[in-house]
């Protein structure tokens, strides 16, 4: 299939990419640095020339913070609708969305409230569509799972509160997985949750982490909410990960039913051991 990858340049752009071009795709690469900015695709007509010859369109364009110029509503909502619709306009049919978990109706972020959008704006076209949620992606590369195991490689941990926040952190290759399935299943209009098979606490996750990068156990301190949110403000203009809303949605947590996918994959998905931390095994490829 000839397929236009936006975000190709990003964490899961990446790894899907790599995938997509060993199992015999062309892959179409968007992003800024091969010279197409979302900021500027904002109608239907400015994504029409490039779509022709195109079968299949994966959207994993996004931000995890604003900043200047890059906004939730642009980035997450306005070039996706505009793009979704060129590809209803153009008889591209196959379109998949790269949302985030809790980009539903309990969604309280910027963030999530900008994907939701998009997603509800292709869920009304008439397409074989489907909308990823996957939940934090831990595997080689990730900005925010590299963040979290900088954190967790610290002498003394810190968790926010009590530190029992539910996590259920899934490994970029499930991700990979879900999407090249997508690609080719009957089962179309689809809304899929891409969680991973445990639900953990924030601190035992990092813990987790530790192991993998062959650590001990270490004591955790805990940081009142307040707190934390104090040192995120001011965090934010060294890292963009660092925003409130962001510590607000780890506050809630976020699960979901990881059966659904099961079935959709055929199995299970996979356990965080340590070693998948550093590993791009892919098991669309037959790794185990
Ligand atoms: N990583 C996770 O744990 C996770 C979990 C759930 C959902 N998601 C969602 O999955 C998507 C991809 O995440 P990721 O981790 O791969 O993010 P990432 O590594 O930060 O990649 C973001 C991608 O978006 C592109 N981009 C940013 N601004 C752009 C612009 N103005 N125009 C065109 N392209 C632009 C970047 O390319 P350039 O900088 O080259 O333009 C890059 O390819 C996001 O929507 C994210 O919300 C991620």
């Amino acid at each position: 299939m000839n397929i236009l990858l936006t975000g190709a340049s990003g964490f899961i752009g990446r790894h899907l990419a790599a995938e997509l071009t060993a199992a015999g795709h062309c892959i179409t690469p968007v992003c800024r640095s091969q010279g197409l900015d979302f900021r500027r695709m904002l109608s239907v007509a400015d994504w029409l020339p490039h779509l022709e010859g195109v079968d299949a369109v994966i959207n994993s364009v996004g931000i995890i913070g604003e900043s200047g110029t890059q906004r939730f509503n642009v980035l997450h909502t306005l070039a996706p609708c505009a793009l979704f619709r060129a590809c209803a306009q153009s008889g591209i049919r196959r379109v998949l969305q790269i949302s985030a978990l809790g980009a539903d109706e309990l969604a309280f972020s910027a963030y999530h409230l900008s994907k939701q959008a998009a997603d509800d704006c292709l869920r009304r076209l008439d397409l074989d569509w489907f909308v990823l949620r996957p939940s934090l992606i831990y595997g080689p590369g990730g900005k925010s799972a590299g963040l979290l195991m900088r954190l967790a490689a610290l002498p003394v941990i810190p968790v926010i509160g009590n530190g029992q926040q539910a996590l259920q952190p899934v490994h970029i290759s499930d991700v990979v997985a879900t999407v090249m399935q997508s690609l080719t299943s009957p089962h179309t209009k689809q809304t899929l949750d891409i969680v991973g098979a445990e639900i953990l606490s924030f601190a035992d996750w990092l813990q987790t982490m530790r192991q993998a990068q062959r650590l001990p156990r270490a004591r955790t301190i805990h940081i009142p909410f307040r707190v934390a949110m104090a040192i995120v403000r001011l965090g934010r203009y060294f890292n963009p990960l660092l925003q409130p809303d962001n510590l607000r949605m780890l506050q809630s947590g976020y699960r979901a039913d990881f059966r659904p996918l099961a079935q959709f994959l055929g199995r299970a998905p996979l356990s965080a051991k340590p070693k998948l931390f550093f590993s791009e095994v892919v098991p669309t490829r037959g790794a185990s």
